[in-house]
């Protein structure tokens, strides 16, 4: 990085965060390709479900597949004054569900780390919409596409087993969303949810928060924004090397959504989307292209650019960016749904 080039400015204590995570993460990925999986769930610290209310938010696990360890986290909002008497459920109007997918390079993290845990309390206090954080096989242990088979699994059993979600969850306002990994996660489960369709679900909207995409080429970005938090071209291409079939490279369709091995949106009732990206994030370009494709493709998408930002800025609520996009993810919910 040359001398000149400017720095986004992070809050020391945003600062230390990512310090002591791209330590463990560096210390946790291991040259032969595999997690040192004790000292990285060491420091990921986690939290248990919690069905009494704290800060109007209940929270409960829901076993989707046990053999693969397939479970999601529900996050219900209580309305304060409209509580009725089963337990803090509320009779308010009907609520939107957010199937909500975590990032962490499909390698780490999970709906009860505390980082998740907190992430996905605030987005359903603030939208006031049903959160499901969908916990999935990680890789190298895993690698493509048990992720996404996941993530098509929990849409399947909601899909079939509506009574899991509170009654005021509005199905038909249903929106897929994820940040980082978890974007790639949100964009190719509604591509199969849209092939084979659904019962009682409509996903109408599409969020996808930093996306991590990629492909063999190197971006503008990826080549000038050396030394920014979470992505640095070392780290991503050792995701993609262990994540990855064998034998595949970075314009696999998985990483290069919009590369050679593009899928064909033309036929398919794509929903709404939304793209968020920032300036100091080594993948925007990668990110701007999708967001590209989708309007070259017919659909409806909206990007969002945070000039000042760094890759998983929404994470941390010591950036006022944090809430600013939170708001704008409840006002794509509102948009997006009263015009359905
Ligand atoms: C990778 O390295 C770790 C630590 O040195 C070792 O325990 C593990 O068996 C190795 N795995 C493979 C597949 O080589
Ligand atoms: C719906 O829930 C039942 C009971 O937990 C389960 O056996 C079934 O597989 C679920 N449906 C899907 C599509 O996962």
């Amino acid at each position: 990085m040359s001398k000149n080039q400017p720095k986004p400015l992070l809050p020391w204590k945003v600062r230390a965060t990512i310090s002591l995570l791209t330590v463990l993460t560096d210390a946790s990925c291991r040259a032969n390709g595999t997690v040192n999986r004790r000292l990285f769930n060491f420091f990921d610290l986690k939290s248990s479900p919690n069905a009494t209310p704290v800060n109007g938010v209940s929270t409960k696990d829901v076993t989707v597949n046990a053999e693969n360890n397939v479970w999601f986290r529900l996050f219900t909002p209580t309305v304060a004054g409209e509580v009725t008497g089963d337990g803090g459920a509320t009779k308010a109007t009907s609520l939107p569900v957010v199937i909500f997918f975590h990032g962490g390079g499909y390698t780490f993290l999970s709906p009860s780390s505390n980082l998740y845990d907190a992430v996905c309390r605030r987005l359903c206090r603030e939208i006031s919409a049903v959160i499901v954080s969908v916990n999935y096989r990680l890789t190298p242990e895993h690698r493509y596409p048990s992720q996404y088979e996941d993530g098509e699994a929990v849409l399947r059993f909601l899909d079939e087993n509506v009574t899991v979600l509170p009654a005021n969850a509005d199905l038909s306002k249903c929106f897929l969303a994820g940040d980082s990994a978890g974007g790639n996660l949100a964009h190719d489960v509604v591509v199969r949810a849209c092939k084979t369709g659904l019962q009682n679900i409509r996903v109408i909207g599409l969020i996808l928060i930093q996306p991590f995409f990629g492909g063999e080429e190197r971006t503008e970005a990826e080549i000038n924004l050396v030394g920014m938090p979470f992505v640095s071209v070392a780290k991503t291409d050792w995701i993609w090397k262990v994540f990855l079939p064998e034998g595949s490279d970075r314009d696999h369709g998985a990483v290069n959504v919009c590369g050679p091995n593009a899928e064909d949106l033309s036929g398919l009732d794509y929903p709404d989307t939304l793209v968020f990206v920032g300036g100091f994030d080594p993948l925007i370009d990668w990110q701007k292209r999708y967001y590209d494709w989708l309007k070259k493709c017919g659909k409806k998408a909206e990007l969002i650019e945070y000039p000042n930002m760094v890759h998983g800025f929404h994470v941390f609520p010591d950036f006022p960016e944090s809430t600013q996009l939170i708001m704008q993810v409840k006002d794509f919910i509102n948009k997006v749904s009263n015009s359905k």
